[in-house]
């Protein structure tokens, strides 16, 4: 063994050592080895696979789920270019020219003198600030050409220019801003623990996450189980291109999370919370963990949380990889596990075995923070907004054609029209709702409203303007589908494929009416027969856009 080598042996065992050697820590262990070394190469991994006793294949088998692990080596600076549909609309591909220009290389090239990488991002998460990329863990807004150059000369000089920018349209207006910070955690504290499950109970809210499953109802399945080990994991994966409210909540009200994590972790008798946090959101880690530390110096976390006798509560940050699929619960824990992210079948649901085996609660961010509003303003106050069915106010997620993109607040039930009105997008021909994986609406439904009991959604609304493409959606999604499909069941790994092939064929105009009817029939089976919510649900916007936008689809001149 070389020099060199025993160097780098030794640099590897550190990390590991760090890490504690648990096979939990896969993930992270594997993070900073990318981060160190720019790759994570075979050498390495037999290093780790030794250290943790296990089989080298599984190492190799998580490096290439995860995006942001892929083994290539890579150059200093990794710039990923964000390809969702509002980036597109906002001009990316003008940015991606001007990318491959300046740096002399194409998408999945790294230069000659290993100091860039360039690559294509699902999604970064800053769908309202199109076009966006991010530098490692820093991100860029609103990239004109010009920007994408000088930020690419800014880096070749090791002097990076400041931009990262965080824009939170009406932030000031938002709910959150005006509830009184420890508060939901002191009237949460002051019950007994039965009837805080209760309370969640009696406010109907349901998960914020886009599946709307009842929060109290989830609560009460983990409190009743016997286990001395539970956890609460914040689902702060937020991939649904489209999709930013949680980036928003968590870079400006952090402190309503973690009450709501800790009220949840009293109601259910866990001990430990989980921040589940996107690669794409780094940025915002240190941030997180600040705020953490101090809630730890106010005794609102650790021993006796809250002056609690025997409430003993603390919260970590984990980071994603960069997979989407991980933000479907199952598959976050399996990630968390250090495995890769793919979703387990259910029943037992996390409620009841979760991670490690544990009985788990998994809510998405803004449903921790809307807890802690209940408890701070009570359940009257939450119940006077909303409808019947879906109580409470919503945070929405708007970007594409409109004057105003940006985080707004709404109650449950306000009609697509008006949320239009607001957000300058009125005129649109098509707006997509839940993001690449929710329903395309068109304009003679724009009355329907944003609700459980009509379009139930996670909060993601994508204006599309009376120019656009309706088949470059649908077209755009389902690259997005193909890319991000963890491959494990043949219904979502074969059909999106299949149903992006279907959109090239009607672009051309080649598409024969048996034909678009198969790709139908596919899609309907997709819903039905896939494993997971990601194949259930990615045939919805190729199903609504060829149904609602038949005109536009059918009737292209055929290629000759
Ligand atoms: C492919 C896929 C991706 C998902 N991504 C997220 C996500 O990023 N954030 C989230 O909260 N829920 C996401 N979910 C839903 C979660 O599985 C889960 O329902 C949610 O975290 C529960 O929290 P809630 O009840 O508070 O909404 C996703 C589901 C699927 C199928
Ligand atoms: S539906 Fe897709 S993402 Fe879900 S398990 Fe099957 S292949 Fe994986």
């Amino acid at each position: 063994m070389t020099q060199t080598d025993t160097a780098s042996r030794d640099g590897i065992v550190a990390i590991v050592e760090r890490h504690g050697a648990d096979r939990t820590s896969l993930i992270p262990i594997l993070q900073d080895i990318k981060r160190t070394r720019r790759g994570i190469d075979s050498q390495a991994m037999q290093i780790v696979a030794d250290l943790l006793d296990i089989h080298p294949v599984e190492v190799y088998s998580v490096a290439s789920f995860y995006a942001f692990l892929h083994g290539a080596p890579e150059g200093a600076y990794v710039v990923r270019l964000c390809g969702t549909l509002s980036c597109d609309f906002a001009g990316k591909d003008a940015v991606a020219d001007a990318l491959r220009d300046e740096l002399g290389i194409d998408f999945d090239e790294t230069t000659d003198d290993h100091l860039f990488t360039l690559e294509w991002a699902s999604c970064v998460g800053m769908c309202d600030q199109g076009p966006a990329l991010l530098v490692n863990d820093r991100v860029y807004t609103r990239v004109t050409p010009e920007m994408a150059r000088e930020i690419v000369a800014a880096h070749r000089a090791a002097g990076a220019p400041d931009g990262a920018q965080e824009i939170v349209t009406k932030g000031n207006e938002l709910t959150y801003g005006a509830i009184p910070a420890g508060a939901g955690l002191k009237a949460a504290l002051a019950m007994p623990r039965g009837d805080i499950v209760d309370t969640v109970s009696a406010s109907s809210l349901k998960g914020r996450g886009g599946a709307g499953f009842p929060t109290g109802m989830k609560w009460n399945f983990c409190a009743a189980e016997k286990s001395d080990q539970k956890y609460i994991i914040c689902n702060a994966d937020e991939g649904e291109p489209g999709t930013f409210k949680d980036r928003v909540i968590l870079r400006e009200f952090p402190d309503l999370v973690f009450e709501g994590m800790t009220i949840g972790g009293r109601a259910i008798g866990a001990g430990m919370g989980i921040v589940y946090l996107r690669a794409e959101y780094a940025y915002l880690r240190h941030h997180l963990n600040e705020v953490i530390r101090r809630r730890r110096e106010a005794g609102l976390l650790g021993k006796n949380v809250g002056g609690v006798e025997g409430f003993d509560f603390d919260i970590v940050v984990a980071n994603g990889a960069g997979a989407y699929v991980c933000g479907e619960e199952t598959a976050l824990i399996e990630s968390l596990e250090g495995f890769r992210g793919e979703p387990r079948n259910r029943p037992p649901f996390p409620a009841v075995a979760g991670f490690l085996n544990h009985p788990t609660v998994v809510n998405n961010v803004e449903t921790l923070a809307s807890v802690a509003c209940v408890f701070a303003k009570g359940v009257d106050w939450f119940k006077g907004f909303g409808t019947d069915k879906s109580t409470g106010y919503k945070l929405f997620s708007v970007s594409g054609d409109c004057e105003k993109p940006g985080v707004y607040e709404f109650p449950w039930g306000i009609t697509v029209a008006d949320l239009l009105k607001e957000v300058g997008g009125t005129g649109a021909k098509a707006v997509q709702i839940g993001g690449a994986s929710g329903v395309c609406v068109p304009a003679r439904d724009f009355e329907r409203r944003l609700a459980f009991e009509d379009i139930p959604t996670g909060g993601s609304v994508m204006v599309i303007g009376p120019d656009r493409d309706m088949l470059d959606v649908a077209e755009n999604f389902l690259e997005f589908f193909v890319e991000e499909s963890c491959g494990q069941c043949t219904p979502c790994r074969l059909g999106n494929a299949q149903l992006l092939e279907g959109v090239e064929l009607l672009k051309k105009g080649d598409c024969t009416p048996e034909h678009l009817a198969d790709l139908k029939g596919l899609g309907a089976t997709m819903q039905v027969a896939s494993k997971c919510g990601l194949g259930q649900t990615s045939p919805s916007a190729f199903l609504t856009i060829v149904d609602g936008f038949a005109d536009d689809v059918t009737t292209r001149p055929q290629s000759v």
